[in-house]
């Protein structure tokens, strides 16, 4: 039985008469073709991202209709409408650009648009964090439902997932091991269904911490985008929205500190994206609660790694699910985690993990917190004269010989150096060198792409060096790997240390200590800052300018100051 509830009559347009305000809006309601019965009913909204220039939400039509089903079946009227879709690939310059764009039409449509509760269908790298940012902003009642990632492919007998394996196969054909006919055919197999990249990148990443923090439904993170139980969770997903309309389980009040410690701790135990700490800090942040780098550290000390899955393991997206997914994985972590957490379902953390004990589940893609992976989390981060504020460092997937590393830097001053030079055979470069690339952070023009995975420069591939120190204030998908050093705060564009590194200078790397430093005294980098005429450009108008002006540093999630 659902409470009176606002419905269409939530938020009427001011003509000043709402009387006429209701009538005129009803009477375009009906225009729609819907019963007087349907239009009395509460409204659930459905924020819904399909678009031909996001191929991760190609499936969502069809999500979608189970969603609506779910709703009308628990007696509410489901009305979806449209937001930004952001789309990994198809953005230039990258799409972090675009996520607090998305944020703020999501949450000025939820607030808008006359809904009791709404429905956040989501699933590509930024997507899911810019619909929480905007949901917990707007504070409606509001759930979330993943796109699930996509299927693996084959390729002369080898499974393959986007995008771990694009990575590998690309370093590949790089080194001059496999040759143009081969690239062709495994860039026809890597992504071969709809869905979400099918490693622990970012939007698995993202799509597990949503769960974490208790904003979709129990054990529908890790579904495969073309399973029928993903369909059967957007049903779910619907009748469960009805179930909140009234509550005060709101966005904001599901993500408090201690769910949002709850999610670091299945963030370090999944060994998942870096750019996921950029990405709760800003969810974090729109609740008021602040996520520290020093925090990050502490958690990953007593934080095993526990889940197999590439980049930093073997197994892809799907063993996950069929593993036990995250509830599997939140079992494990008991523990640790703050039991209490309300989620989006009524049920506490606690209440939802008890009794499924005996659930199966496979040992080799998600390891007991008794016989962990790695013993400490997968994430840390640094500090240093080159990084005053922190860097981040994917531990766990990163060559653990080089953790204690000194090295003489070879820097690119931007994207456009890296890629001018990189390849050059005159390159000046040794495996133990450190490549350093500034410029590319949240205050360059670049706007913080993924461009912390630098390669490793031709001439050395080819003699089969795999992995180097990369350092950088630019990210890194979550699907790639190396002993890559991101996030370098503040950043070069913004008059941080990293923009003082010259050709030659000494960079230590103390994993051990969590330092990253410019072995540089601190009268010559003074010199070198007042002799500095590095500056942006800026942007004259439109979005380019509001980010530009708004836009902070990793450290605070890289949200615009006055959203937060
Ligand atoms: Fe959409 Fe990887 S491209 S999740």
């Amino acid at each position: 039985m659902i409470e009176h509830v606002a419905g269409l009559d939530h938020g009427l347009t001011d003509y000043g008469d709402r009387d006429f305000s209701r009538y005129l809006r009803r009477s375009f309601a009906q225009s729609m073709g819907y019963s007087r019965a349907l239009l009395d009913k509460p409204v659930i909204g459905i924020a819904y991202t399909a678009s031909d220039f996001n191929n991760c939400h190609r499936h969502f039509p069809e999500l979608l209709a189970a969603v609506k089903r779910g709703v009308l079946a628990a007696g509410a009227l489901p009305l979806e409408f449209p937001t930004i879709s952001l789309g990994e690939v198809f953005l230039t310059p990258t799409s972090l650009k675009y996520r607090n764009l998305m944020a703020i039409d999501t949450e000025e449509m939820i607030r808008a648009q006359p809904m009791d509760a709404v429905v956040l269908m989501g699933g590509c790298d930024k997507t899911v964090p810019a619909q929480l940012m905007g949901a917990v902003s707007a504070d409606r009642p509001a759930i979330a439902l993943v796109a699930g990632p996509m299927m693996t492919g084959r390729h002369r007998g080898e499974r393959l997932g986007a995008c771990t394996d694009c990575r590998r196969f690309w370093a590949r054909y790089r080194a001059g091991d496999i040759d143009a006919e081969e690239i062709s055919e495994v860039e026809g197999r890597l992504a071969v269904t709809a869905g979400t990249c099918a490693v622990m990148g970012t939007a698995s990443t993202m799509a597990c911490l949503a769960e974490a923090l208790g904003m979709c439904l129990p054990g529908t993170a890790a579904i495969p985008a073309v399973h029928a139980d993903r369909l059967r969770a957007a049903e779910a997903t619907g009748a469960a929205a009805v179930k909140l309309i009234g509550t005060t389980l709101t966005p904001s009040q599901l993500i408090n500190r201690n769910s949002v410690e709850n999610a670091l701790r299945v963030l370090l135990a999944l060994g998942g994206s870096t750019n996921a700490v950029i990405h709760l800090t800003a969810i974090a942040g729109r609740a008021g609660v602040k996520v520290s780098l020093e925090q990050l550290n502490k958690l990953s000390d007593t934080t095993p790694v526990l889940v197999n899955l590439k980049p930093v393991g073997n197994g892809y997206m799907e063993d996950f699910c069929a593993a036990g997914g995250v509830g599997a994985l939140l079992r494990e972590l008991k523990p640790l985690l703050h039991l209490g957490c309300m989620t989006v379902t009524g049920e506490t953390l606690g209440e939802r993990l008890a009794g499924d004990d005996g659930d199966y589940v496979d040992r080799t893609i998600i390891a007991p917190a008794s016989k962990p992976l790695e013993p400490a989390g997968g994430l840390i981060a640094l500090f240093g004269n080159l990084a005053p504020q922190g860097a981040i460092l994917k531990r766990s997937a990163a060559d653990a010989r080089l953790f204690e590393h000194e090295g003489k830097a070879v820097v690119f001053n931007s994207l456009e150096d890296l890629s001018a030079r990189i390849d050059d055979p005159k390159l000046e470069v040794e495996p133990n060198d450190i490549l350093v690339l500034q410029n590319a952070g949240p205050h360059a023009l670049a706007c913080m792409p993924e461009a912390g995975y630098l390669p490793i420069p031709k001439k050395l591939a080819q003699k089969g060096v795999k992995d180097m120190v990369r350092i950088s204030d630019a990210r890194m998908s979550g699907t790639a790997f190396g002993t890559i050093v991101l996030h370098v705060t503040p950043d070069a564009a913004s008059g941080g240390p990293l923009g003082l590194v010259h050709n030659g200078d000494r960079i230590r790397l103390s994993v051990k200590n969590r330092r990253i430093e410019l072995l540089v005294d601190d009268a010559e980098l003074k010199k070198r800052a007042a002799a500095s005429s590095a500056h942006v450009k800026m942007p004259e108008r439109g979005y380019a300018k509001l980010f530009a002006e708004q836009i902070t540093g990793a450290d605070e999630g890289c949200d615009f100051r006055f959203l937060k």
